[in-house]
């Protein structure tokens, strides 16, 4: 795939499970130059970074890709890391590149076949976004997390309040199942970025499990 010819809003428009799956099988191969590198995208290493100065692992990485955030985490001493994601083809290309421990393919909105409190933390990047998950999965990752296990998911700002993450994450807060809540405002893209969505925001959001 050309660089000119990788369209974020193919990414944001996706409806359903199965249009998840058809795009990312097409991108995959491409993924880390026609996307990340051509967008000079930030996010993986901001949520390794936020990650890092609070938690090891295990850590579970949701929407795990081919891998760029297990990489930025791996480089910073987190270890060992388990990943989930949607597309055989995106954990085909994490897997080869040696930084899982463990690999599941699963939908993250769906029942999740792991054991309660097998992490110390989860992270995500780039997966809470238009046309992906929603805040419905944040229950599931908490009960797989350790009472006191740290957080650090990226969430774009476009779909941080309109699908409903904020009222969760208060929510939650509430009820007294998180704490030390905290939102980071940050670029998704550096400055090569191009195109209609080089400027787009979102947030780094942490917080532990009580
Ligand atoms: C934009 S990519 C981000 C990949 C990686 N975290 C990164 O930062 O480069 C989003 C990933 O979320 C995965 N994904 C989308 N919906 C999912 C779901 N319901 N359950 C698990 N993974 C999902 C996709 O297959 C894709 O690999």
């Amino acid at each position: 795939m050309a660089e000119n010819d990788f369209d974020l809003n193919d990414a944001y428009g996706l409806r359903s499970r199965e249009d998840i799956l058809r795009y990312y099988r097409t991108l995959a191969p491409n993924y880390d130059d026609d996307f990340a590198k051509a967008m000079d995208f930030r996010v993986p290493e901001l949520i390794a970074e936020a990650y890092a100065a609070e938690a090891v692992g295990p850590v579970l990485d949701v929407g795990a890709g081919t891998g760029l955030l297990a990489a930025e985490l791996r480089q910073r001493g987190v270890a060992p890391i388990d990943g989930i994601d949607i597309s055989p083809e995106m954990i085909a290309i994490a897997r080869g590149k040696g930084l899982y421990r463990k690999l599941h393919q699963a939908d993250v909105t769906q029942p999740l076949n792991l054991p309660d409190s097998s992490y110390v933390g989860c992270v995500s990047s780039g997966t809470f976004t238009f046309g992906h998950v929603g805040p419905e999965a944040i229950d599931a990752l908490l009960r797989v997390t350790e009472s006191g296990g740290f957080f650090a998911f990226s969430i774009h700002s476009g779909v941080y309040a309109a699908a409903g993450f904020a009222a969760r994450f208060c929510a939650l807060e509430e009820d007294g199942w998180i704490t030390a809540f905290r939102a980071a405002d940050i670029a998704f893209y550096g400055p090569s970025a191009t195109g209609p969505h080089s400027q787009d925001r979102g947030f780094v959001v942490t917080f532990r499990k009580v």
